[in-house]
């Protein structure tokens, strides 16, 4: 990789709840703290860094990608500025038909060179299900989101620099808390995490049972450190509710910018669990997966 410069290892900053809340005063008896992967790059953010750097570093004659994504995509707005970055082809195959109206997302995939396919529900769904992913002379065929185990070995990383970055964590026991949407980021994280931290997911759309499956298709059924809470998708993926879009508004004066398709939702669940006490460790890790570019209206 010779163009892009990353912040890694990603800052980790300690918060505090909000003071005008009587969560505060319950939330004494745990220690916050917010892995900043949101800033490890203004467009390779979050969890797409993570999730992709293993197949970029495994695979250094890549000529072509090809990979797949909705109109507001992380997952392939961070391939199409890696791809235009280290002059290789990419293809994004996007649901839906945007030629009438291209999201943010999609016009800058246009000026970065990348060859756009509008497929419908149904050929997205086929073309998607091919069984063909994989890296072979030269081209690189990735999962939608980066679902598979190259996305694992990337995510180990965010523990190595936690452990690096906090005395404690090797010690007294850590949940780190995230958005879960395909489920690979907290695979990789339930997978590489020492024996006494646990992963709290956050669904930030409705797929009760589907995330659990495809977590466990990802890292099997031996590991029990993990649980992905259903409560807070807000009727569904990029939906919202009144409490919500509330509690958004506090959370970027208090903190950090979150949006309200994953880091929002994340954020959210975690508050509310502080509320009523249900983390049974005291260092609780938010992980901001980034994602701000897809916020973007215009
Ligand atoms: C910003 C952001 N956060 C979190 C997630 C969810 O991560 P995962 O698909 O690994 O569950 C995504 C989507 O992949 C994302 O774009």
């Amino acid at each position: 990789m010779k163009q892009i410069r990353l912040k890694i290892p990603s800052p980790l900053q300690q918060l505090s709840l909000h003071s005008d809340s009587t969560a505060a005063a319950k939330a004494v008896k745990y220690k916050l703290w917010c892995k900043r992967d949101d800033l490890i790059h203004p467009i390779m953010s979050g969890n797409k860094w993570r999730k992709l750097a293993h197949s970029f570093n495994t695979h250094q004659d890549i000529r072509h990608i090809i990979s797949y994504g909705g109109g507001f995509s992380n997952h392939l707005h961070a391939l199409g500025y890696f791809c235009h970055q280290e002059n290789i082809q990419f293809t994004a195959r996007i649901r839906g038909d945007y030629r009438q109206h291209p999201t943010p997302m999609i016009t800058d995939l246009s000026n970065w060179g990348t060859q756009i396919e509008y497929l419908n529900k149904d050929a997205f769904k086929l073309a998607r299900e091919q069984p063909k992913y994989g890296y072979k002379d030269g081209l690189l065929h990735i999962p939608e989101g980066g679902f598979n185990q190259s996305g694992l070995q990337g995510v180990s990383d965010i523990i190595k620099e936690l452990l690096a970055q906090h005395l404690a964590f090797s010690s007294e026991p850590v949940t780190i808390v995230l958005p879960v949407a395909t489920g690979t980021t907290l695979a990789g994280l339930a997978k590489h995490a020492p024996d006494h931290w646990f992963i709290q997911g956050i669904a930030v759309l409705k797929g009760e049972q589907y995330l659990e499956q495809n977590v466990q298709s990802l890292i099997g059924d031996a590991y029990t450190n993990w649980h992905i809470n259903h409560a807070y998708h807000a009727g569904g993926y990029a939906k919202t509710n009144a409490e919500l879009n509330e509690f958004l508004t506090q959370w970027d004066h208090a903190h950090c910018p979150i949006e309200r398709i994953y880091s929002g939702k994340a954020a959210w669940g975690l508050q509310n669990l502080v509320n009523e006490q249900k983390i049974n460790s005291k260092h609780i890790i938010y992980l901001h997966t980034g994602g701000l570019q897809g916020a973007r209206k215009a």
